[in-house]
């Protein structure tokens, strides 16, 4: 079972955005299998890379829409964006040193991450991307 079901409540109504957090959660969910499957270290390693630069290239993208439309919550969004690549490079890079193992208790963080901040925040730019032609 996929630690991460997608389901419409999670849908901003933009489908190029959708398509990437249905990324981000398929990233996430291939990570969690890979754990419960006790895959090696360096294969683990492999999927939080691509978990990483998955979530940079879709933040940016989001990024790009706040510039180009002049969104006004722009700058408390690309903080929870930076907050987020600063904690898990940070785990990224105590779990290549070997410093920690991938547990449930990261999985349960990077899943209420992603949950919460599709349905809070970026919810909050759903009519406003619409208004300015996204679909
Ligand atoms: Fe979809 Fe603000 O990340």
């Amino acid at each position: 079972m996929p630690l991460i079901n997608w389901e419409e409540s999670l849908s901003v109504k933009v489908s190029e955005i959708d398509n990437q957090h249905k990324k981000l959660v398929g990233l996430i969910n291939t990570l969690h299998d890979a754990m419960k499957e006790r895959k090696a270290n360096e294969a683990l390693g492999g999927i939080i890379d691509e978990l990483v630069n998955y979530a940079l290239n879709h933040f940016q993208t989001e990024e790009r829409y706040f510039d180009k439309f002049g969104y006004l919550k722009a700058t408390a969004h690309k903080k929870e964006h930076k907050d987020f690549i600063n904690r898990v490079a940070a785990f990224k890079d105590d779990f290549a040193r070997n410093r920690i193992m991938l547990s449930m208790e990261i999985m349960e963080f990077l899943k209420g991450w992603l949950i919460n901040h599709i349905k809070k925040v970026d919810m909050a730019y759903s009519d406003f991307f619409i208004e300015n032609g996204l679909k």
